[in-house]
């Protein structure tokens, strides 16, 4: 394993324009479940009826029940050091820009300045009918009454201004993710399935690139093959590692 770091770490030395992709596995160790691991959240909730955007606007009820849940665990989650060494590798100047399919707010909060959210934020909701926009107590408001939320202007449906399936990305998010990609000289993925698309064929850019890539990620995945190095594990356990490589 410590070749494995000390590999990671040499690359990040030689590097300045560093691209971190980052999924839900990031955000595990501080208390969010992922989506597809053993226990994730797709196993108690079947994604087409909880997650997708028909489904939301025939039965809002059961995106709201499985939303305000994950939002209770967002709300007491804090960064954790894989959250923490990203900040930190800013913070020297490596890493420009932190591309994440999360809606956890969880790289601001450690200090990231530039993060591009591929999936939204849950932090903020909209209506539906009106676009009135409602800001992060609203929206902690709306998780904790039993009803589906509507709009006090019109009554609207209001949802969360995340992605859900069947929606388009936002166009001008994803644009700057795939230049800030094209531009990187090392991309680091960490903890995702790199499964869901459209967001998924953007770390494969690499393969354009020639960037190096570095994947840490608890489970193998279909990018392992074009990695330098890839570590796997807990990103929580292995990014102190790596930083410890880093500063030896
Ligand atoms: N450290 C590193 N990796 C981890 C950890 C951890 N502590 N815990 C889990 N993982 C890995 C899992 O092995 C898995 O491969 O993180 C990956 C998470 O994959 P997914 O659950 O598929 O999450 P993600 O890739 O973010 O999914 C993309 O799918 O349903 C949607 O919109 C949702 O943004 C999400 C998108």
């Amino acid at each position: 394993m410590q070749n494995l770091y000390d590999k990671a770490a040499e690359l990040i030395k030689s590097k300045s324009y560093i691209v971190a992709f980052t999924g839900a596995g990031i955000s595990v160790e501080s208390g969010i479940p992922d989506f597809r691991s053993a226990g994730g959240l797709w196993e108690r909730y079947n994604p087409n009826e909880y997650a997708e955007y028909s489904a939301f606007l025939k039965t809002p009820e059961k995106f709201w029940t499985m939303h305000s849940e994950l939002s209770d665990l967002v709300l007491s989650a804090k960064p954790n050091p894989a959250h923490l060494a990203l900040a930190e590798l800013e913070e020297i100047g490596k890493l420009q820009t932190v591309i994440t399919q999360n809606i956890d707010n969880l790289h601001q909060r450690a200090g990231n300045s530039r993060v591009l959210e591929l999936h939204g934020s849950g932090e903020t909701a909209s209506c539906l009918s009106c676009q009135k926009q409602f800001d992060r107590t609203l929206v902690e408001e709306f998780i904790e009454i039993t009803t589906v939320p509507r709009c006090p202007t019109c009554d609207g449906l209001i949802k969360p201004n995340v992605v859900l399936f069947s929606e388009p990305l936002p166009a001008n998010v994803f644009e700057e993710a795939r230049r800030e990609l094209l531009r990187a000289d090392l991309v680091i993925v960490v903890g995702s399935s790199i499964s869901v698309f459209p967001a998924a064929a953007l770390p494969y850019v690499v393969n354009q690139t020639g960037a190096p890539l570095i994947i840490v990620n608890d489970e193998p995945t279909p990018l392992d093959t074009s990695a330098e190095v890839v570590i796997h594990g807990k990103a929580g356990e292995v990014f102190p590692q790596i930083l410890n490589a880093l500063n030896e």
